[in-house]
């Protein structure tokens, strides 16, 4: 069966549906019955086919195993009450995903394949949304180098994908964060901002470090003094001092401009708080708890959404959260879902229906 912009559609002969239960799922771990591919080859982009959810056939010099030229992306979909689906801000999300590929050299990915790509797949697989709290559909398109070559250089062919998962929390408990003052995630000039396969492989040490000191994550800072904050685990981050909401600037290119960052801002701005994008300095961190200032501490992101810091240790320093009484992470979180399970007017039009 051919749909309308040429994507070939092949169903799966049964649906795994009825293996498992959509209550309690892990992040990330289970997958839909249907899966998107793309070709890129020529100068072209061709194939474009939705088919049951199966494993690739690849040649052991396929170029992105062995280059890391692989980008992703994560975004969300949601039921409402009368069981119609919507995509989270995707517009958004395809944006960034052509910087990435711009900045790892790689072809974009035109607005049909991506988008319409995307809706026709998660149509497919609708049933398989989860209706409670805390899931979603993660949707998670990807792109990687598919020469089979191994000389270093951008490779002619490229594979597009879509796989759907649903999903589960990704943090669920308050977190203990380490701030890391000895391994970097990224520096001016370099690909933080990208959403790279290889930015999430090179803080898998630093990460296990801290996980051995018995903490669940690191909050970076900058590479030149270990000074300046930049991101939190896979998490932009945000700190309430007083009546201000801070956020690390994207001005460096050190940072990934998230999505629900920018959605963070926007409902912290309706909160009538101050919001800035700026250079923040641990100094300035620890001078404000000391004042008994710094109210809140939380990571955002698409898989964690709104995560809350407990506490918070740099060098010997420890400073510690109450978060059983704070306010202003947990309303931008109940407004956030509100929004994207049409409980809440979604007034700044984030949500796609499909
Ligand atoms: C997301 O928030 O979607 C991410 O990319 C984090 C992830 C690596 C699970």
């Amino acid at each position: 069966m051919t749909a309308a912009m040429d994507i070939s559609i092949t169903k799966a002969e049964r649906s795994k549906l009825q293996d498992i239960s959509l209550e309690n799922m892990p992040f990330g771990k289970y997958f839909t019955d249907h899966m998107l591919e793309a070709d890129y080859e020529n100068g072209e982009w061709k194939n474009v086919e939705i088919k049951p959810y199966q494993p690739l056939l690849l040649s052991p010099s396929v170029a992105a195993l062995h280059y890391g030229q692989a980008i992703f992306e994560g975004i969300k979909a949601y039921k409402d009450a009368e069981g119609n689906a919507f995509i989270f801000r995707p517009q958004d999300n395809y944006k960034r995903f052509n910087a990435s590929a711009e900045r790892m050299q790689m072809p974009p990915v035109p607005e049909d394949i991506f988008m319409e790509g995307m809706k026709q797949l998660i149509q497919l697989d609708k049933n398989w949304i989860p209706n409670k709290e805390d899931h979603s559909l993660y949707i998670r398109p990807f792109m990687f180098s598919s020469d089979e070559l191994i000389g270093v250089r951008p490779s002619d062919t490229y594979k597009f994908m879509i796989i759907l998962s649903p999903t589960g929390p990704y943090y669920s408990a308050p977190m203990r964060i380490y701030v890391e003052e000895q391994y970097v995630r990224a520096v001016p000039g370099g690909v933080g901002y990208a959403k790279a396969a290889g930015n999430y492989g090179a803080a898998m040490y630093a990460t296990a470090e801290a996980k051995k000191k018995g903490y669940d994550q690191v909050l970076w800072t900058d590479a030149f003094e270990h000074k300046y904050v930049q991101e939190c685990g896979t998490m932009n981050v945000f700190f309430i001092i007083g009546n201000t909401a801070i956020t690390p600037s994207l001005d460096q290119g050190t940072i990934l401009d998230g999505v629900t960052r920018q959605s963070t801002i926007t409902l912290l701005k309706e909160m009538g708080f101050t919001v800035e994008e700026k250079e923040l300095s641990i100094d300035d961190i620890i001078e404000a708890y000391k004042a008994n200032l710094l109210y809140e501490v939380f990571g955002t992101g698409t898989a964690a959404t709104i995560s809350l810091i407990k506490e918070l240790r740099y060098k010997d320093f420890v400073m510690k959260f109450d978060v059983d009484n704070w306010k202003t992470a947990p309303t931008v979180k109940k407004w956030l879902t509100d929004i994207r399970e049409g409980r809440r007017e979604d007034k700044y039009n984030w949500m796609q229906k499909i």
